[in-house]
């Protein structure tokens, strides 16, 4: 008896069960509730991050392999020489692939009966005459192949031996033949608006990086097998 009356003699708190009411605790209640999510969360972005990291530069070398491998030279793409039973003489020096013939005299005609007078100035040429033109001209200019090339394909590598080319003056402006100034001409102008109707389209525009802006030169693609030849140049510059 003695004991328990020294025994009730200390005051002794009860417990208490202390609620997180400020606010710092309730945000710190949701950030534990929500922290699975949150981890998930930003381990899916943290995984998509490192997969762009290692795959960018792995997409751009595959892109420059593929670039690097079209068979490009100096930003010419190669092309072979048309069967000689497939040209067709359609005046004196100018042979061009039978496929484009009608369309390209038609295209004339058309153009004539607008008042615009298209010359032919040059059509097939084989690549042995490409050769003389790259290589004699290159080295009568004294000029490097990266030079030559900005305005002439190295042998096997033009348009031209195709017999799908044509490069196309103003009858009445010939001193703008081979010229970039016959983009000022009626027939350049004429060409812009109609020559898609005949399957034809300018090669070298102002954005090529390698090889100089051609107003005169054209390339026709009105047949599957001139759609093929060209198929791979639509690939950008
Ligand atoms: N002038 C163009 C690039 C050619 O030689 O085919
Ligand atoms: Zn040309």
């Amino acid at each position: 008896m003695e004991l328990n009356k020294d025994i009730n003699q200390f005051d002794i708190p009860l417990a208490k069960r202390i609620y997180l009411k400020n606010p710092n605790s309730i945000l710190l209640k949701k950030l534990l509730i929500f922290s699975p999510f949150l981890i998930f969360i930003f381990s899916i972005a943290t995984l998509r991050l490192i997969r762009n990291i290692e795959l960018d530069p792995l997409n751009r070398l595959k892109f420059q392999v593929e670039r690097n491998h079209d068979g490009r030279i100096l930003g010419h793409l190669p092309y072979s020489e048309i069967p000689k039973e497939k040209l067709v003489l359609i005046e004196p020096n100018i042979e061009v692939h039978i496929d484009m013939r009608d369309s390209l005299l038609k295209m004339r005609e058309e153009a004539k009966n607008d008042g615009i007078y298209l010359v032919f100035l040059s059509g097939y040429r084989s690549i042995n005459l490409q050769k003389d033109i790259f290589y004699s001209l290159k080295s009568i200019r004294n000029q490097e192949a990266a030079e030559r090339a900005r305005v002439s394909a190295p042998p096997g590598y033009s348009e031209h031996s195709t017999g799908f080319a044509i490069d196309i003056g103003d009858a009445t402006q010939r001193e703008t033949d081979f010229e970039t100034d016959f983009e000022n001409t009626d027939a350049f102008r004429w060409l812009t608006k109609n020559a898609a109707k005949f399957h034809f389209k300018l090669s070298f525009n102002k954005d090529n990086k390698y090889i100089d802006y051609e107003p005169w030169h054209w390339r026709y693609e009105g047949s599957i097998e001139a759609l093929k030849v060209f198929e791979s140049s639509k690939r950008k510059l």
